[in-house]
């Protein structure tokens, strides 16, 4: 049995004693620390030679001038280099300009910025040294008075009325840096998907003028690009695939996003594993032999369904953990998703490869608003 016996009671008026700096109380245990008081002041150059403080005057505008080359760059390479110029970068190898581009321009605009701010506050803005003492939180009416005075005459002392440049360099690179913000938040929404999740490229072939013209497309598998015969699908499988020409037919940007869109995940399940409601039936009537196909995007925002629980047969999302039930039709038994994982059905042709019967019967990805249109 623990035996507690209460400390002792330390006397309010214990003695104190002085040791090295430390006040100690009784026991030894420390209470607080003897204010060692400030260091000798060490003026700056800025503080006493005028030529000094035009150079620091000049090293704070300049900064301030790099931060807004930086936010030009960033905004000429977003809107005139194209996303598909690559360009080989020493030590990284090859890359996208566009992104080399903007991740150096956003870099340049901030670390300007940061960079003024700093060398202006260690060369020219105010260098007392004061002391306050803690104080309840909300301050005196009389103190607040005062913060407003010395706020007041802080913008007065740290020379922003007196060195015009500063002023007009800081506002021009915090104001030109808010651009890039706007501009993401405009201009990379994108354009509203319309009719674009809808078609893909299991739709068939896309003619000049924009109709696209059924074809039945093979399972190709990613990234090997070889069709799949359905004999190598085995019981547990999953594999990801794409449809036949897709990697050979498309470049660049058209090409990821088709691969976005398009892209697909086929498992193999044992045909009584399928569960005997109408969405089940409907899954095996729509696979072959048990393997099944279902796009890999998932319909609550869009990332990518990825892992495949083989003994229950679910389907999990990453990004937000929605579920899938393969056994039947692939109906939300978990998670923010709204709806099931659009199938494609499948078939094979006459030498056993698996072939797209028909496009998606609905847009694949997340739900939006003009979806039913
Ligand atoms: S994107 Fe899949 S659950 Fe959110």
């Amino acid at each position: 049995m623990t035996d507690l016996t209460p400390e002792p009671e330390r006397p309010a008026d214990s003695a104190v004693r002085l040791d090295q700096g430390h006040v100690h109380g009784s026991g030894g245990i420390p209470e607080r620390f003897q204010d060692p008081g400030l260091p000798p002041h060490v003026h700056r150059a800025a503080d006493l030679d005028e030529k000094a403080a035009k150079r620091a005057e000049r090293s704070v505008a300049g900064l301030f001038a790099l931060s807004m080359l930086g936010t030009v760059l960033f905004l000429v390479a977003y809107f005139m280099v194209d996303v598909d110029t690559q360009t080989f970068v020493p030590l990284i190898g090859t890359m996208s300009l566009s992104n080399l581009l903007l991740g150096l321009g956003m870099a340049l605009s901030l670390l300007g910025i940061g960079l003024g701010a700093v060398q202006w506050a260690k060369t020219l803005m105010p260098d007392h040294e004061s002391v306050e003492e803690r104080h309840p939180l909300r301050s005196a009416d009389v103190d607040r008075e005062g913060f407003v005075q010395t706020m007041t005459d802080g913008a007065e002392t740290s020379q922003l009325t007196r060195r015009p440049i500063i002023k007009a360099t800081m506002g021009g690179a915090l104001g030109l840096f808010s651009l890039p913000l706007l501009v993401q938040l405009a201009g990379s929404l994108g354009p509203l998907p319309r009719n674009d999740l809808s078609v893909t490229f299991w739709n068939g072939e896309k003619q000049a003028d924009g109709s696209w013209v059924a074809k039945k497309r093979r399972l190709h598998l990613d990234p090997e690009d070889r069709p799949i015969k359905a004999s190598d699908v085995t019981i547990g499988s999953v594999f990801h695939v794409l449809p036949e020409g897709l990697q050979s037919e498309l470049h660049g940007a058209a090409k990821l996003n088709e691969i976005t869109k398009s892209t697909v995940l086929l498992m193999r399940l044992n045909p009584d594993d399928f569960q005997d409601t109408d969405k089940g039936r409907k899954a095996r009537d729509w696979g072959y032999q048990g393997i099944v196909a279902y796009s890999k995007v998932c319909t609550h925002v869009g990332c990518p369904v990825g892992l495949y629980e083989q003994t229950t047969h679910h389907l999990l999302c990453p990004c937000h953990q929605s579920t899938f039930d393969v056994t039947n039709d692939c109906e939300v038994i978990f998670g923010p998703a709204g709806r099931p994982l659009p199938q494609l059905k499948i078939n094979v042709d006459s030498e056993g490869y698996l072939i797209a019967e028909q496009p998606f019967q609905e847009p694949v990805g997340p739900s939006f608003w003009e979806r039913e249109s």
